[in-house]
């Protein structure tokens, strides 16, 4: 409450209920939707978190020219501390883009099947889409023929990845699965450290060699997990986002290029990104200091109404001419950007472009509200493909009322670490 009042207009209000930390863990997309509202594209919630969206601040934040945050990403970012040096998340950036693009050129027949398969098959989301980008990718995370190391990633994404699943699991079992993970990866990274030199052949091999000897294998492990996270997580996701908008939105001969973007747009999976201020300094007209964690918040800037002309539709046509506006950062900005910005995109048009060739996918939904973590991840709903009908439904879709158990809008709760430890951390 004390740092709401730092807020601009806080205090201002007669009718607007300010909402409470309570409000923000149960319900955080609406309450930050109500302040954003009522207080514009910065204020301050709960935590001493000052919540950023406009275009020109959200950049500013995280391009970091001036030095003023601690230098962080939310992919480095780890339970154990950020993995570093600046180098070495470089060369892995590097390592992951060769090897992706080697794997997905190799492994396009195979896709085709498996997407041939899902169009004849009925299937349930959000996970159909993470185990589908799993297996599509598990070779190139640890190399093929592993069947310890895929085994234990499957045990992770059912554990840690799908939606819900952190939070369908007690405390104390999640505590003995993150330990047996651990060991588990520290044996595989051991493994890898033996191997002799040459080109690395898998995306752990990438991570070990960008590193000396001496870094500890289990933050390599929270590395490997948050490329696993990011892989069978936020690309499942962003399946699921475009297949649930194309099933319940009217949208007819929209692009796959477009349909993602627009599916990025209304619900990026990487909805928040935080920065820790490395000094005190203004933004956006507020004093911060490294107490307080400034927060660019990719959901409210996508949904901006002076970068967005009905920017809460589901328009894939607005992107037909190009980017329309700079209210855009799905994959973050300046220096760490996501290494597998373009290669996520391609792959996701992809596998739209051959499951929707001459089908229509018809969504069935069992839940209206966006299941929300540390990644936005899509209602369930349960998919099918209509070969015969030529033209989108076009029945709208009501947003509904809130409903969810939501595990709260902690920003320090990252991708890899969120994978076991979301709520432990609260
Ligand atoms: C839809 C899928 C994805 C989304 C939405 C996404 C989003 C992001 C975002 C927002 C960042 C910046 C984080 C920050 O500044 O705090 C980032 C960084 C990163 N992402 Fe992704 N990502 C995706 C897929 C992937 C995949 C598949 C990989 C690799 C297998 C990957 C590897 C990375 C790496 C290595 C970084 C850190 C880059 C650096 O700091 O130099 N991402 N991603």
């Amino acid at each position: 409450m004390e740092q709401q009042q730092r807020g601009r207009s806080a205090g201002s209000a007669v009718d607007f209920q300010e909402p409470t930390a309570a409000d923000f863990h149960r319900r955080p997309l609406s309450s930050l939707e109500a302040c954003f509202a009522r207080r514009g594209d910065h204020f301050w919630i709960p935590g001493r978190q000052l919540i950023v969206a406009a275009p020109e601040t959200c950049r500013a934040v995280l391009s970091n020219r001036d030095g003023l945050y601690e230098d962080d990403s939310d992919f480095f970012h780890t339970r154990l501390g950020t993995f570093g040096p600046r180098a070495s998340q470089v060369a892995i950036g590097r390592s992951f883009r060769l090897l992706l693009q080697r794997h997905l050129d190799a492994h396009r027949p195979e896709l085709e099947q498996v997407l041939w398969r899902l169009r004849s098959d009925t299937s349930r989301w959000p996970d159909a889409g993470n185990w589908l980008i799993f297996e599509h990718l598990v070779a190139a995370l640890v190399g093929s023929g592993k069947e310890d190391e895929e085994r234990l990633l499957r045990q992770i994404v059912r554990h840690g990845v799908l939606a819900g699943a952190v939070q369908r699991r007690s405390w104390w079992r999640r505590l003995l699965f993150r330990r047996h993970v651990a060991r588990s990866l520290s044996r595989a990274i051991q493994g890898r450290r033996r191997r002799p030199a040459g080109p690395p052949e898998d995306l752990l091999q990438g991570i070990v060699q960008a590193v000396s000897s001496k870094v500890p294998s289990d933050l390599l492990g929270e590395v490997l997990l948050s490329t696993l996270f990011a892989s069978a997580g936020s690309i499942g996701f962003t399946l699921g986002w475009c297949f649930y908008a194309l099933g319940t939105r009217a949208t007819t001969d929209a692009a796959p290029a477009w349909v993602v973007r627009e599916a990025l747009r209304l619900w990026p999976i990487a909805w928040l990104l935080g920065r820790r201020p490395s000094r005190s300094h203004a933004v956006a007209g507020e004093a911060v200091d490294d107490d307080d964690q400034v927060v660019v918040c990719t959901y409210l800037l996508h949904r901006h109404p002076d970068h967005w002309p009905e920017a809460t539709r589901f328009l894939p046509h607005r992107w037909a001419t190009g980017q329309p506006s700079a209210a855009f950062l799905p994959f973050g900005w300046g220096a760490h950007f996501c290494a597998a910005a373009g290669l996520t995109l391609e792959l996701v048009e992809d596998i739209l472009q051959h499951s929707l060739d001459g089908h229509w996918p018809v969504v069935t939904q069992h839940q209206l509200e966006p299941q929300v973590s540390a990644a936005l991840a899509p209602p369930r709903f349960t998919l099918s493909f209509d070969r015969r009908r030529a033209i989108a439904l076009s029945r709208p879709v009501s947003e509904g009322p809130p409903g969810v158990a939501h595990p709260g809008l902690a920003v320090a709760c990252r991708s890899a670490d969120s994978l076991l430890t979301c709520q432990e951390r609260r």
